[in-house]
């Protein structure tokens, strides 16, 4: 039990490589500045927290993304606004710009399989944001609602691990090296609304960072891939094509092992905060007949520290 003078609460960890459970705490109340100052402590420790139970507003959300670090609006927004989305008179674009909902729900309210954002699809292996120059810190989703029979599980894992246990020839081989990160499609692998198939990779404009990164927090060195998708997507800048194909094709089978990993299995008003800088996250395909409605904030980020320059 941690003790903070005004609220007590409780961190369990999940025995994987990620995450810990936290007890005790109703996120619509203020965070003093000690609760604050521990769960940071506590999130940097754990990379992910689990807070259950939590029946909260999109106002609620951003004010819990504000204890954090404050709100990032969400790369994507601009591309449902530029393609005629309105914000709050759709299922896809909420109406405050620091959330970001994530639904399998229609243009007409039902779930379906496919839809102008991930759908029902599963989204693969990804860190949020990477596609942008100074991607968000941490993510914060919330369950409005969830499939009765399973599905749309989201596995988090561990890159402070991944590095340490890298290779050491694969260490030697990213040395120096930036991946430059394919904005142009979501995470189940489909185009943005708006976007053109790439027929070069010199039209990916995400920016490039670099393959390592170090937290700005705990100072360790973790890897970032952030994002990679068939076709023409994020690649190696420094390496001709195929040679960075084949050592991103090894970088990613060691990364997405399973030991690295943790599943969380939602339940309605679970609240999951995850440090987008030390982990990745992949969410399983959901079951498209039954609606699954969840809230996202971003938590504001800052630049990233190349691990080349230390
Ligand atoms: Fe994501």
């Amino acid at each position: 039990m941690r003790n903070a003078g005004n609220s007590n609460f409780e961190v369990v960890q999940t025995g994987a490589a990620v995450g810990a459970e936290v007890f005790g705490l109703d996120l619509r109340q203020p965070v003093s500045n000690d609760v604050r100052d521990l769960l940071l402590e506590c999130w940097f420790q754990n990379m992910v927290l689990l807070f259950r139970d939590q029946d909260l507003s999109d106002e609620d959300i951003l004010s819990v993304a504000d204890v954090f670090g404050g709100q990032q609006v969400a790369g994507s927004r601009a591309f449902f606004l530029k393609a005629g989305f309105h914000a709050g008179a759709t299922h896809r674009v909420a109406k405050h710009a620091g959330i970001s909902l994530v639904s399998n729900l229609g243009e007409d309210g039902k779930p379906a399989r496919e839809t102008a954002g991930v759908g029902s699809l599963e989204a693969l292996w990804h860190t949020d944001n990477s596609y942008v120059d100074i991607p968000p810190g941490g993510t914060l989703l919330w369950s409005e609602i969830v499939p009765t029979n399973g599905g749309g599980e989201t596995s988090f894992n561990n890159q402070y691990q991944a590095y340490e246990e890298l290779p050491s020839d694969l260490k030697k081989a990213i040395q120096g090296k930036h991946i430059r990160h394919d904005n142009l499609r979501n995470t189940a692998g489909k185009l943005r609304p708006t976007a053109k198939e790439p027929e070069t990779r010199e039209e990916i404009t995400g920016p490039a960072h670099p393959i390592v990164r170090i937290h700005p927090k705990t100072g360790k060195q973790c890897l970032y891939l952030g994002r990679r998708y068939k076709g023409n997507s994020s690649y190696i800048e420094e390496l001709p094509n195929e040679e960075g194909d084949r050592l991103l094709d090894r970088l990613w089978e060691h990364t997405t092992q399973d030991h690295l990993k943790w599943t969380h299995c939602w339940r309605k008003h679970d609240l999951i905060l995850w440090d987008n800088r030390c982990t990745m996250h992949q969410r399983d395909p959901i079951d498209h007949t039954q609606a699954r409605v969840m809230h996202r904030a971003l938590v504001k980020g800052e630049p990233i520290i190349s691990a080349w320059k230390n």
